[in-house]
């Protein structure tokens, strides 16, 4: 009694920021079940702190969704929460959202400009050149320099000396940082709009290989198709647009987890976050999939809507059921955000985080193109209105 009492002290001076951990530990939130499951499975090693939390030697966080998938048969979600110093506690700043009413001209142009083979041409350049981009390692650690090199090349190569790409700080301890293009609007006051996806990828298996194609380099790669749309349309937008690639999602949403904190922390406006995770493997269903848990309802009927105008097509919905990519980090400061897939969760691609999540025939680039689309058709709008 003694004993449980003394650790949710801990927890709770913790999660106040005003103590920090034992060095090698980290706290975990997941869901009660997953929680139960890790700490029966490692017993002396871990703690369970509450019903959802638990206190875990770093080294054995990357076994979590392995314990998950052994003992649900699913992807268990968790969230490292260990440099946490609270959360959805700002009111949120948005604007309201432009109504929808018959198509843009000069968006439909745009979306015109979007070409499929480069999307696969881009996940086989990024996923090709690394071994793995596990955050953790020295090949995951220059992930994000030569990213930030080929956006910075297209923003340069396009004249467009406006625009900022850079790395920004990525979790403590790790070498991986996250990266951040900038193209700035018009009205530097107004609230930003943001698009993004994780530039890591993990082995699940034990093995030091990670292509990570579909998982999420095919995100990135729709990011960068979004982007070279964006830079062709000489236009400069009302409110600044932000494309992000993420560092360390694959270890808890860890990178994204920074940027949405110090956004929070230092009172930035954002008005809408759209999470590119997986956007290539069609399944059978060949329909766009919004996520509907740790998601904003509003935006995503919204985008929903966008998605009917400008692309057209099937549309589901259905749930991660835990903050299962970077949309969560953003959620849970309090900024909405939304995300497509790629398929019902149902027929997910069962090759990620494996060595065979590469390009090849199940792959398919006209379904990730409608996703660049929809991204191009998000910023646009929700930039410019
Ligand atoms: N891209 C996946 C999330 C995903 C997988 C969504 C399958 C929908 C279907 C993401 O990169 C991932 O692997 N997330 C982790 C959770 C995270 C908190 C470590 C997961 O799902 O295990
Ligand atoms: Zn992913």
């Amino acid at each position: 009694m003694k004993l449980a009492f003394s650790l949710f002290g801990l927890f709770l001076a913790v999660q106040a920021g005003a103590a920090s951990l034992p060095a090698g530990l980290r706290l975990i939130e997941t869901s009660p079940a997953l929680a139960k499951a890790v700490a029966l499975r490692f017993p002396g090693e871990v703690r369970v702190l509450t019903e959802n939390v638990i206190l875990v030697p770093a080294a054995l966080v990357p076994e979590i969704s392995q314990v998950s998938h052994e003992t649900t048969g699913h992807c268990g979600g968790f969230m490292d929460i260990t440099d946490e110093t609270g959360h959805k506690t700002s009111v949120r700043v948005t604007e309201a959202l432009p109504s929808l009413g018959s198509k843009q001209p000069w968006i439909a142009e745009l979306i015109d400009d979007v070409r499929a083979p480069n999307v696969r041409d881009f996940v086989g350049a990024y996923s090709g050149n690394f071994k793995t981009r596990l955050a953790s390692s020295p090949e995951g650690a220059s992930a994000p320099e030569w990213l930030r090199n080929a956006w910075e090349n297209m923003a340069r190569k396009a004249g467009r000396d406006d625009i900022k790409v850079e790395t920004v700080p990525g979790p403590d301890g790790y070498a991986q940082k996250s990266v951040r293009i900038t193209i700035p609007g018009a009205d530097p006051e107004l609230p930003v709009v943001v698009l993004g996806g994780h530039l890591d990828s993990i082995n699940r298996r034990g093995s030091k290989v990670a292509p990570g194609a579909d998982d999420d380099a095919s995100g990135i790669a729709a990011l960068t198709e979004t982007f070279r749309v964006l830079l062709s349309s000489q236009a400069r937008p009302k409110r600044t647009i932000e494309i992000f690639g993420y560092a360390a999602e694959e270890l808890g949403l860890l990178g994204s987890r920074v940027i949405a904190q110090h956004y929070q922390a230092t009172g930035r406006k954002v008005r809408a976050v759209l999470q590119l995770d997986m956007v290539a493997y069609p399944s059978e269903a060949h329909a766009v999939t919004f996520i509907t848990d740790n998601v904003d309802r509003e935006l995503t009927q919204w985008t929903e809507q966008l998605y009917g105008l400008y692309v057209g097509g099937d549309v589901k919905e259905d749930r991660c059921g835990y903050g299962c990519s970077d949309h969560a980090s953003w959620t849970r400061y309090g900024y909405p955000s939304v995300m497509p897939f790629e398929s019902p969760m149902g027929e997910m691609n069962h090759r990620i985080h494996t060595e065979r999540d590469t390009w090849d025939e199940l792959l398919d680039a006209d379904h990730a193109a409608k996703f660049v689309k929809l991204a191009v058709a998000f910023a646009a709008q929700l930039s410019g209105e």
